[in-house]
């Protein structure tokens, strides 16, 4: 196992890090389908967060090839990642309130295994590198300059992340807006992705660069397990978008995969997902939260604080964008 590998190769590890429990906690068994008690029934499909319809139909190839959920939700939100023109997201994304692009993402497999990086400088392509904590290192998380060199050491390059367009706005922001971050200045563009394989197992992504002109070292919801992406492969998968502050006080998306554990349908489970967070908000007027669920099922929904808001499902039926329910402020 590579993990093994991992600490071997450190120099450092013990005997007792190499400990056969700390390997055996991530060889689950195969899950129980709780909610169908049958995987028979499911078909493969991704959704995510936003209207990215790209993104989405490059983790439906991925599926359709017979692939892994795994590789779909880290093929798919790549898309994102190197889109120039997506300016939350990678290559491209809004710089903190210095002027430096740094990126958060964290993916989540069937097994319960996970790994993500925080404040993640000049890397095109977070998702991989969080990937790579997950499967090559006995880790779940590295940040900033630690994820960096880890990057290089797995072979990925030096990348300039921030595009003149990038550069431009933010120079724009330092003339007029007080030097700290104000809450939604952007638009949360946040991609998350859910996806179901063809064995019936459950695989879920999530990358951002975070909050505009954020303050440096600022680390939203998006790489953080439980809160931006939870999954559980005997229950579904939940993943967010917005202010990730908000998200990560209600450890948003391990509450929605355990409401659905109850009974919950995935549309209800983000209902009372965002609920929660309007409950501790006197004033939820001036920041956008938006959750999307898919159960072991196959049956998805979407919910935000809001309007405006879509996800995108691609599945066997064809693609399509569905306008989320939203809370309406009153
Ligand atoms: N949800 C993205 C962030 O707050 O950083």
């Amino acid at each position: 196992m590579k993990r093994r590998n991992f600490l071997k190769n450190t120099g450092t590890a013990t005997a007792g890090l190499i400990s056969v429990p700390l390997l055996g906690a991530c060889e689950k068994k195969k899950a129980v389908n709780t909610i169908t008690n049958s995987i028979e029934t499911i078909r493969p499909i991704v959704i995510c967060t936003w209207d990215f319809m790209n993104a989405s139909a490059k983790a439906w190839e991925v599926l359709q090839k017979g692939g892994n959920a795994l590789d779909a939700v880290e093929q798919g939100v790549m898309v994102e990642e190197a889109d120039v023109n997506n300016q939350t997201v990678g290559v491209g994304g809004r710089p903190d309130r210095d002027g430096n692009v740094t990126l958060d993402a964290c993916i989540m497999d069937k097994d319960g295994n996970c790994g993500a990086v925080l404040c993640l400088e000049n890397i095109a392509h977070p998702i991989s590198v969080a990937r790579k904590v997950m499967e090559d290192t006995p880790h779940v998380m590295l940040t900033g300059t630690g994820a960096e060199q880890f990057a290089y050491e797995q072979g990925f390059e030096k990348t300039n992340l921030l595009t003149e367009q990038s550069k431009k706005e933010w120079l724009e922001w330092k003339k007029t807006s007080r030097y700290e971050p104000i809450i939604n200045i952007e638009n949360h563009d946040t991609i998350g992705m859910l996806a179901i394989d063809k064995n019936g197992d459950i695989s879920g992504a999530c990358t951002t660069s975070g909050m505009a002109y954020k303050m440096a070292g600022r680390v939203g919801d998006s790489p953080i397990i439980g809160a931006g992406l939870f999954v559980d492969n005997e229950v579904g998968g939940a993943t967010a978008t917005g202010v990730g502050e908000e998200v990560v006080r209600t450890v948003g998306s391990f509450l929605i995969v355990e409401l659905m554990r109850q009974g919950k349908s995935p549309q209800e489970a983000c209902e009372e997902g965002v609920k929660r967070i309007i409950g501790k908000n006197s004033d939820h007027t001036d920041f956008q939260i938006g959750f999307i669920a898919i159960n072991k099922k196959g049956e998805t929904g979407g919910y935000c604080i809001q309007p405006g808001f879509t996800y995108r499902t691609y599945s066997q039926a064809g693609h399509k964008n569905n306008p989320s329910d939203s809370y309406i402020n009153s």
